[in-house]
């Protein structure tokens, strides 16, 4: 380690701009242990060689119940009041060949076929949420526009009527506000979820549809079906990992616009032409640029390994921290600077090796149709605040605004 102080990491200034520190971190301590600010000790993995490798490696498990700490820690490692609720037979909870049979049964309903014909109802949703604000000239654009459009998107992919989705809002929103926080509610809004998905998947058993969930249900691999226990926490996981995420690739994503005009003008013109090349891959760059996972989930050693020459022990957490590896000047050309027109961007934002996120062709979808529609109906949407009055989500493994206050010129 050099002479130079560590930074001060999970600060309020550390949240709303971490690069420095990774910076730092990437250079002087690319394998880093510190205390997280729940207390459990864990290694940060910051060069993009080093988390591409971890990510793949099989030597580093899943599952909580190889973390080192006591069952205390452990509570503090999963999703909260996840345990509570049953819900840990999840893709981001285990390891083969559990895991490759769940993720297996579940690609067979969730498949890229069935995100690209969902994106008619993705542009419906997107101008209707746009359409309740635009008269009015400004908007938060976290509450009115991000948050609402993944929650409602999921929801109707999974066939939940429409009358019950504003039910699930309320129970993200909760998780959202106090993702590491109070227990209490969040653990009552994942109770109401699982209670509400179990009894929605056991009528939906007597009445398949083409919606996702029946798709669960009907799922099988060498005559093998998923039980309603394994149907419901992989329903609970589609909405828990496609939620938070990508209201902030959406957050996020406009902030950097906002903040790089010329770049930005640059879309504009080109989805104005009709073109959809430039918007696939500004889509890649803004998940490589300040992507809405931090730091991957966790990861715990499963026998002594080495990674980037630093020896770490057998039951000891990792975090990778795909927002450091993907600004590793290393990988990336001018890794600090947004290039939306970007080519060479294997960015690690969706995660690698067998966890690789599992909702990319939705997540895309649903960040492609945001911000091409945002950035053509409200042509002139700009900062209605100082960047610095803008407050980012302490949280540990998401990156994202609290809000995203807006103005335009209205439009009726
Ligand atoms: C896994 C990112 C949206 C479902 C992951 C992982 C990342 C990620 C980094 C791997 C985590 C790890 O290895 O520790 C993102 C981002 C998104 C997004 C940045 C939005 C921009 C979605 C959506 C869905 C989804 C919309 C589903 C509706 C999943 C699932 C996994 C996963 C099920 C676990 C896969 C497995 O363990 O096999 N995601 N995700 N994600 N994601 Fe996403």
């Amino acid at each position: 380690m050099s002479d130079v102080p560590a930074p001060t990491l999970f600060t309020w200034e550390f949240a709303a701009d971490p690069y420095p520190a990774y910076a730092w971190l990437r250079e002087h301590a690319p394998v880093h242990r510190t205390t997280l600010p729940s207390g459990v000790e864990a290694w940060l993995v910051t060069r993009y060689p080093d988390a591409r490798q971890a990510l793949a490696d099989a030597r580093l498990s899943k599952n909580p119940v190889h973390h080192s700490e006591s069952a205390h820690a452990k509570g503090k490692v999963g999703i909260p009041g996840e345990r509570s609720a049953d819900l840990m037979t999840h893709l981001l909870n285990i390891d083969p060949p559990d895991h490759t049979r769940l993720r297996r049964l579940v690609s067979k309903a969730f498949t890229p076929r069935r995100v690209a014909e969902f994106a008619p109802r993705v542009a419906e949703l997107t101008n209707r949420l746009i359409d309740s604000f635009a008269p009015r000239g400004e908007a938060d654009l976290i509450h009115e526009f991000a948050f609402p459009l993944p929650i409602y998107a999921i929801c109707d992919m999974l066939g939940v009527p429409a009358e019950d989705q504003d039910d699930f809002r309320d129970w993200a929103g909760m998780m959202i506000r106090h993702g590491g926080g109070p227990r209490g509610g969040v653990a009552r809004s994942v109770k109401k979820m699982r209670a509400y998905l179990l009894d929605l998947i056991h009528r939906k058993r007597s009445d398949l549809g083409d919606d996702l969930i029946s798709g669960l249900i009907r799922a099988s691999d060498h005559g093998e079906h998923l039980t309603e226990n394994e149907a419901a926490a992989m329903a609970f996981i589609l909405l828990f990992a496609g939620f938070e995420t990508t209201v902030n690739l959406i957050g996020n994503g406009t902030y950097a616009l906002l903040r790089n005009p010329e770049q930005r003008r640059l879309l504009q013109e080109s989805v104005g032409r009709g073109e959809a090349g430039l918007l696939a891959t500004a889509v890649e760059e803004l998940l490589r640029y300040d992507g809405p996972v931090e730091l991957a989930t966790w990861r715990f050693a499963t026998e002594p390994l080495s990674i980037g020459g630093q020896l770490i022990g057998t039951g000891d957490p990792v975090l990778v921290v795909l927002a450091a590896a993907d600004r590793d000047p290393e990988r990336f050309d001018g890794p600090d600077i947004l290039d939306l027109a970007r080519r060479d961007n294997p960015h690690l934002g969706f995660g690698h090796g067998i966890h690789y996120c599992l909702g990319a062709p939705l997540a895309r979808l649903e960040g492609q149709t945001a911000l091409g529609a945002l950035l053509t109906r409200l042509p002139d949407l700009q900062l209605a605040v100082e960047p610095g009055e803008l407050r980012w989500r302490g949280g540990l493994i998401m990156r994202g605004l609290r809000t995203l206050p807006v103005s335009f010129t209205a439009v009726q």
